[in-house]
């Protein structure tokens, strides 16, 4: 796409207005309606603009295959922010080069200094909203469109004394304690649009092949992964600070409400211990058991003490779950979804990608895209990195057998040794959840893991132990309370099935699929121990 580094070409005079210098867009025009899809596209300014909105979207403009070409003449409005701007002609009239978010591209866009104080419009991070014509720009040019402003309708000016992101190149760690302004660099509105772009996907996959959405609860009372990771939610610590700073009447005993000596949750909102979901999965088995396919795209939360560039305390969890399904299908499924997204990239972000610093992204998603992903087993993988041991790869881990598989075990696999996605399934039953269904040699669980370059695991799932006897064996195997998974027992109880699913960690995706290094770049507003920014 051109444009986005913007073009301005010293010029003496201001340029020519619409009408009379068309015809290198005529000739290019002509060039790109052979091409049968720019037959489709709108070329005026009614086609162009929406019912509902005063403005132009500059992609409609400038990711025409002819680059906005043949709009010249027509007149429209746009608002956007400058990314740089620059008084010429002697302060006559003023080149800015906005953008409006809608692509990477930027318009550029002409003020003359009869129009407004060309000074209040130049600097980075200005928003304005203009009026004016398309015009041609003069041959030789990188631009095939640019817009003669005629009237500027709003500026809202910034002062660059103060503005903490000008327009140098700035890191991504640095963006990081500007998150409420970082939206408006390059790089960052590129990976919103692909975020976007892969939530579309999502859906679009789903749909396509008659899963059912459905909204899992965020406050929950169980703990699918049993892991001791989650955030609690309550309202008595804010109670008993009201009682402190006595805003409350006195009859009420300060402090958190306790019985025999415990904290007494009855007394709590919801009359009992609640917390934020770490997976829908099990309230999502719930709708699997009674309108078969069905899927759950939502927020998890979990309080790891983990600051790696791979873990989040909030992140976005797709949960697809399947019935009549074992695990041999979720691995398909899993397959299917990855390959489904990574096209979709592929067809649809091509400009946003090649903003991203890892120019191998586009490679990686095609080859994704492309390529059977390895299925190995996890008896099969401990041996392969045992091998490597012996042939001298230094793990920070011990590789044995029963291990949880380290991320560098992980990535070692599908980096090194394979080079592509792997599927690593029927781990040890001691690394996973109760839900998981026991294998016939009773050691190990029918669960599967994705792992892909650059992330390690972006997806776990599993065949779900639909036998109620085996399953309660296992909850209280694993030393886990059975009344609180009574209901869970009772899709085992009555109507039982044979049922799969997974979860794929969607900000993970995002870091496969830009190459960008740290989770906390590919999320609006991360939070992480320490930090919850807005
Ligand atoms: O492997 P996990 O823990 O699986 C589950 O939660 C299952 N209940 C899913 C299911 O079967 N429906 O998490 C699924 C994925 C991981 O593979 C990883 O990609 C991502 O969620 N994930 C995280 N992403 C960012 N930050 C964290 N702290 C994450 N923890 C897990
Ligand atoms: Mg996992």
């Amino acid at each position: 796409m051109q444009n986005a580094g913007g073009d301005h070409h010293d010029r003496g005079s201001i340029p020519s207005s619409a009408g009379t210098d068309t015809s290198v867009a005529a000739e290019l025009a002509t060039t790109n309606l052979k091409d049968d899809a720019a037959a489709a596209i709108p070329s005026s300014a009614s086609d162009l603009k929406h019912p509902l909105r005063d403005r132009v979207l500059i992609r409609s403009i400038l990711s025409r295959p002819d680059g906005g070409a043949a709009l010249a003449g027509q007149r429209i409005r746009v608002l956007g922010w400058v990314k740089t701007g620059r008084e010429q002609g002697k302060g006559k009239f003023a080149f800015l080069e906005v953008n409006d978010g809608s692509c990477p591209a930027n318009l550029q866009v002409i003020v003359d200094s009869g129009k407004a104080k060309l000074g209040s419009l130049v600097a980075t991070g200005t928003s304005v909203k203009v009026e004016g014509l398309l015009v041609a720009p003069p041959v030789g040019t990188k631009q095939r469109i640019e817009l003669l402003v005629e009237e500027v309708l709003h500026v809202g000016p910034v002062d660059l004394a103060q503005y903490p992101i000008p327009k140098t190149m700035l890191s991504l760690k640095f963006l990081r304690d500007f998150i409420h302004l970082r939206p408006r660099t390059n790089r960052i509105s590129a990976i919103i649009r692909i975020r976007d772009a892969l939530a579309f996907a999502t859906h679009s996959f789903f749909h396509e092949n008659e899963f059912r959405l459905i909204h899992t609860p965020i406050i929950t009372t169980s703990d699918c992964e049993g892991a001791g990771e989650m955030f609690q939610v309550t309202t008595m610590v804010g109670e008993a600070e009201k009682l402190q700073k006595g805003e409350v009447g006195v009859a009420a005993k300060p402090g958190i409400p306790q019985k025999d000596g415990k904290i007494d949750y009855a007394a709590d909102f919801f009359g009992r211990q609640a917390f934020l979901t770490v997976s829908g999965q099990l309230q999502l088995e719930t709708c699997a058991c009674a309108v078969c396919d069905v899927y759950t795209f939502g927020p998890s939360f979990r309080a790891e003490h983990s600051h790696t560039s791979r873990h989040l305390a909030e992140f976005w969890m797709v949960e697809p779950e399947i019935v009549d399904a074992d695990i041999q299908d979720a691995m398909n499924w899993a397959e299917a979804y990855v390959k489904y997204m990574s096209q979709w990239l592929i067809d649809k972000c091509h400009d946003d990608m090649e903003l991203m610093d890892d120019k191998g992204c586009i490679d990686r998603l095609r080859m994704v895209a492309s390529t059977p992903f390895e299925r190995i087993s996890y008896t099969e993988a401990v041996k392969i990195l045992e091998e490597a041991v012996k042939g001298g790869k230094k793990f920070d881990n011990k590789v044995e057998w029963g291990i949880d598989l380290a991320s560098e075990h992980e990535r070692f696999l599908t980096e090194n040794k394979f080079q592509k996605p792997v599927i690593v399934y029927n781990y040890p039953k001691g690394t996973k959840a109760f839900y998981m269904r026991l294998n016939d040699d009773s050691k190990t669980v029918a669960a599967m893991d994705v792992l892909v370059p650059k992330v390690g695991e972006l997806i776990g799932g599993s065949q779900r132990e639909e036998r109620y006897e085996v399953i309660k064996e296992r909850i209280m195997e694993m030393g886990l309370p059975l009344k609180p998974y009574e209901w869970y027992l009772d899709l085992r109880r009555f109507g039982t099935v044979k049922h799969s699913g997974f979860g794929l960690g969607f900000e993970r995706m995002l870091l496969f699929a830009t190459g960008i290094d740290n989770i906390r770049d590919v999320i609006p507003f991360p939070r992480f121990p320490g930090k919850a920014d807005l």
